[in-house]
């Protein structure tokens, strides 16, 4: 009885070990994934949910960012009312269905107005600010440097690991403890 309970303790430790350094390799894996999304496109939702709105109705992109339109509800589009002088920006004028995404990078600081012109009446209208301070990173985000940001996002990763890798030890170590028993 002595010797099995010693030995069960022994694999559990093995086990243990094992389980970090996996998560201390995919926490690897997941930064380098998180730095190159870095600079993604912001995405705004048209028509979620059946309403007539652009979701947020204001969303910010620095100079060079991309912002993705993603169809929710069919019959919309993406016409552009106001754009700063200097800058060009065509919209997306054919009404499209649910699914159908529409990308655009924005180069010129300013403000872009929009609507969907079939519902532009109903207040379906959008704003894109593109500025090199966009609020979000005024919140907490902004007082972090940006190494901070990354161990935030390895941290997060190893979370996910290690409750990935619990599922899979609680699964197989038990059955290993199982065999001892038997
Ligand atoms: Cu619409």
């Amino acid at each position: 009885m002595n010797s099995d309970a010693d030995e069960r303790v022994t694999r559990r430790r093995f086990l243990r070990a094992g389980a970090g350094a996996a998560a201390a390799g995919v926490a690897a894996t997941g930064t380098a994934a998180a730095q190159e999304g870095e600079g993604g496109p912001t995405v705004v939702t048209v028509a979620p949910g059946g309403s007539l709105a652009f979701d947020p109705e204001t969303a910010y992109v620095q100079p060079g960012g991309t912002v993705r339109w993603e169809w929710a509800s069919g019959g919309h589009n993406v016409v552009p009312t106001s754009i700063p002088e200097e800058a060009s920006w065509e919209g997306h004028e054919p009404l499209e269905d649910s699914g159908f995404t529409y990308e655009h990078t924005f180069e010129v600081e300013g403000t872009y107005e929009y609507v969907c012109t079939p519902h532009a009446g109903a207040g379906m209208k959008g704003t894109i600010e593109v500025t090199e301070n966009p609020p979000e990173q005024t919140g907490y985000q902004s007082i972090l440097p940006d190494s901070a940001k990354t161990l935030g996002v390895a941290a997060t990763g190893s979370m996910v690991s290690v409750l990935g890798l619990t599922y899979l030890f609680m699964r197989y170590g038990g059955d290993y403890e199982g065999d001892f028993e038997a």
